[in-house]
């Protein structure tokens, strides 16, 4: 299904005018970026282009030099307990359970506490979300590489997210693996319609989750293309294929261009 037909809708995410750099280098250059509730948009781009960096804007860990991040129209003045951030390691701390590294997620500085019930609720919403209700106390080192990033999701979801921003985080896993939690990422963001920004290197992961596949490259966003694909995608072999040689030409302008002396 195409979510274009939204187009009015107001944006959950918005990125205006982003500028990020260090050493008198501009990494991004006014990034300018709209992401709905309920929409998936992959970011592809060379390494060093600057998509963690946007990322981590994103979730208000780091103040952009200029620009603006808003969520729901608000602006972001820091992180936030619904906007959730997750990475390719997913950091749990060892001597946790399961159940204890997902409820981790919920303590927010500069928040109040919620009560335990809520907490609980949340982190058994959040468990069975992502099929490890069974697993709630093994501890880390009893878990498949797959668990331990559904255990990492399972905390981002704990904090029932408006924006769910994923740096790399299939990156490490096998292929079957991989394939599954694609499919569970597709089903979390249909359910929490959390506005998502997925990371990620791999094109064909990013054609066949994606609402939207950006192309960082050159400061900004150097392509936006629409996937209006119809699910099942592997399926769809030959419509991707086209979408595919497009993103590829993309990557490969924007890293001539990346690796070209700065003015
Ligand atoms: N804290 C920092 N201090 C200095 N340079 C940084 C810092 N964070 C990122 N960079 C630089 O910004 C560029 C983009 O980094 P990053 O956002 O991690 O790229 P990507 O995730 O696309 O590989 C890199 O050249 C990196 O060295
Ligand atoms: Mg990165």
């Amino acid at each position: 299904m195409s979510r274009g037909a939204l187009a009015t809708d107001a944006a959950r995410l918005a990125l205006r005018g982003i500028r990020m750099g260090w050493q008198q280098r501009n990494v991004l250059d006014g990034v300018d970026l709209e992401v709905r509730a309920g929409e998936l948009v992959a970011i592809l781009g060379a390494s060093g282009a600057g998509k963690s960096t946007l990322l981590r804007i994103a979730a208000g860990l780091i103040a952009p030099a200029a620009g603006e991040v808003h969520v729901d129209g608000e602006r972001l003045e820091g992180t936030r307990p619904d906007v959730a951030l997750a990475f390719q390691d997913p950091c749990l701390l060892p001597w946790l359970s399961v159940e204890r590294n997902v409820a981790f997620g919920l303590n927010f500085r500069r928040q109040p506490a919620l009560a335990r019930g809520i907490r609980e609720a949340r982190v058994a919403t959040a468990l069975q979300a992502v099929g490890l209700a069974h697993a709630a106390h093994f501890a880390p080192r009893q878990l498949s590489g797959g668990m331990a990033q559904r255990t990492a999701l399972a905390r981002a979801l704990a904090r029932e997210p408006r924006t769910l921003l994923l740096d790399e985080p299939f990156g490490a896993l096998d292929e079957v693996t991989r394939a599954d939690m694609q499919r569970l990422l597709l089903q979390v963001v249909r359910d929490t319609q959390a506005a998502t920004l997925l990371v990620t290197h791999d094109i064909d992961e990013a054609l066949l989750v994606s609402d939207r596949v950006c192309v960082l490259g050159r400061g900004g966003i150097a392509l936006d293309l629409a996937i209006d694909v119809p699910a099942p995608r592997d399926a769809q072999v030959q419509a991707l294929g086209a979408l595919r040689v497009r993103l590829v030409s993309a990557l490969h302008e924007s890293m001539a261009r990346t690796a070209a002396p700065q003015s």
